[in-house]
């Protein structure tokens, strides 16, 4: 039997440690995490304890372990949005292969002088666009490529966050403003971008978008409100008490979920003690109406492509559940799709509906609808290939990147129409 590959996994947090780390245990055959870094030394006992990791094998930042000699076959990317690229280069220079968590970059030259590198060392860069990975999205897929609905004509899309979702990470957590992380639209829904690219087939050429942070904003704090929940008179009867959300709220409270994500962001290994204590001084505390956010809680871009095929899409904070929908119509027939009933409807004209229900096909896939660890087993595939690229190479992330870019470029603008040829011109012109 072939030995597992090696991985070293650069940020130790919800995505290194608790989403992609466990694929160890559900497949050792395939992957063997030899090395990690993290400056949180409880997430590096984690990675010690759960996953057997040397202790001279774990590193207290990223420099010190992708300055070591080649540690493992690939290293895994997932720190925070603005230090990808250059944990990336760095891996590449040391003779990786990557798996990079997204957005690539905020920042489009970045993202360019990534491609660039990966070219030149003719290594491999796969972005966790994990949705391609789903079944739900990788049915769809296969059905518009098949002609079922004849050529695609238009596509809407809508992502629903869900408040409570928002509020934890775009108000309060790490994605809330934009020069610390990056603009909601690259961040959220690069995802979606790159779905709507791939199903389109073809290039986008013009974006417009509109869209604005409307309501987490001083402005509509309760009379009377304190900077933080515990401390707060008008906390009773407020959706987004802090302690009613991570106490008992059954999306997310530790009394209803258990030590799990989210509550788990909030404090690691959550007990009520160390909950009630990092309410009290953290970051999760915090009046949603008070922090120090920027971030747009909703925003609509529509979208053109080559040959004339249009798109729109909508995502918002102000939704009760947490999935996405799409609906497809082409030349010959539409599709529906909702995720969260992960169930796709095709009506083909003059003949008869078919519904496709994805649950029955669920098996061992969970996080991300089965895209995580889909995500894992396409890298495995490709690193054991000749293939450089996979289906979310950094080829093709590039472009969703350019579509949220361009966006939010018009968002600011007012929406003006902006051409996708315009930043990629500015992009290169940086570079050179
Ligand atoms: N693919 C997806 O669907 C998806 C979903 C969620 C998040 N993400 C992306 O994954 C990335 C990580 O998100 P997360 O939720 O795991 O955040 P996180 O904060 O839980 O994890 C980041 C980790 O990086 C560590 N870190 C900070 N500085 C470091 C350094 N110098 N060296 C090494 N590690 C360092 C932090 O201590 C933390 O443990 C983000 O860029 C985010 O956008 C992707």
């Amino acid at each position: 039997m072939a030995e597992p590959f090696t991985v070293a996994i650069c940020g130790c947090g919800s995505r290194g440690l608790d989403a992609y780390a466990p694929f160890q245990t559900a497949h050792p055959e395939r992957m063997k995490i030899v090395a990690g870094a993290d400056p949180r030394p409880e997430r590096l006992e984690k990675l010690r304890a759960l996953y057997g990791v040397a202790p001279e094998m774990c590193f207290a930042s990223d420099e010190q372990m992708l300055s070591q000699p080649r540690l493992a076959d690939a290293v895994i990317i997932a720190t925070m949005d603005r230090t990808h690229v250059k944990n990336a280069l760095a891996a590449l220079e040391r003779g990786y292969d990557v798996l990079l968590e997204k957005p690539i970059s905020p920042d489009l030259a970045e993202c360019l002088a990534l491609r660039e590198k990966a070219r030149q060392t003719g290594r491999r860069v796969l972005v966790c666009h994990v949705l391609r990975y789903t079944r739900f999205y990788a049915a769809l897929h296969q059905l518009v490529s098949r002609g079922e609905i004849g050529r695609p004509v238009t596509i809407e899309a809508s992502e629903n966050v869900a408040w409570w979702h928002f509020a934890h990470s775009f108000v309060r957590g790490n994605w809330r403003r934009q020069d610390e992380a990056s603009p909601m639209l690259l961040q959220k829904c690069c995802h979606d971008m790159d779905i709507l690219r791939w199903l389109a087939g073809r290039r986008c050429l013009q974006v417009q978008s509109f869209g604005s942070l409307d309501f987490f904003r001083p402005e509509n704090a309760p009379a009377g409100a304190a900077e933080r929940c515990c401390d707060c008179p008008a906390r009773e009867g407020c959706l987004y008490d802090a302690g009613r959300l991570y106490f008992t709220d059954p999306h997310c409270g530790l009394e209803a979920i258990g030590p799990q994500w989210p509550v788990d962001v909030v404090v690691t290994d959550p007990t009520p003690e160390k909950l009630r204590a990092a309410l009290k001084t953290g970051p999760y505390g915090r009046c949603v109406f008070r922090c120090d956010n920027d971030v747009a809680d909703h925003q609509t871009v529509n979208l053109l492509f080559e040959g004339g095929l249009t798109a729109s899409f909508t995502v918002s904070a102000f939704t009760e559940t947490c999935h996405r929908t799409i609906k497809l119509t082409g030349t010959q027939g539409e599709i529906r799709g909702d995720m969260e009933e992960n169930t796709l409807v095709l009506r083909p004209f003059g003949r008869k509906e078919q519904v496709f229900d994805l649950k029955e096909q669920a098996g061992e896939f969970s996080g991300h609808g089965g895209g995580d660890f889909g995500l894992l087993h396409s890298f495995f595939d490709l690193l054991a290939s000749g293939d450089t690229q996979g289906l979310t190479g950094i080829e093709a992330s590039v472009e969703s990147h350019v579509m949220a870019l361009a966006a939010e470029r018009s968002r600011i603008q007012g929406g003006r129409t902006v051409t996708l040829e315009e930043l990629e011109k500015e992009a290169l012109a940086q570079m050179s």
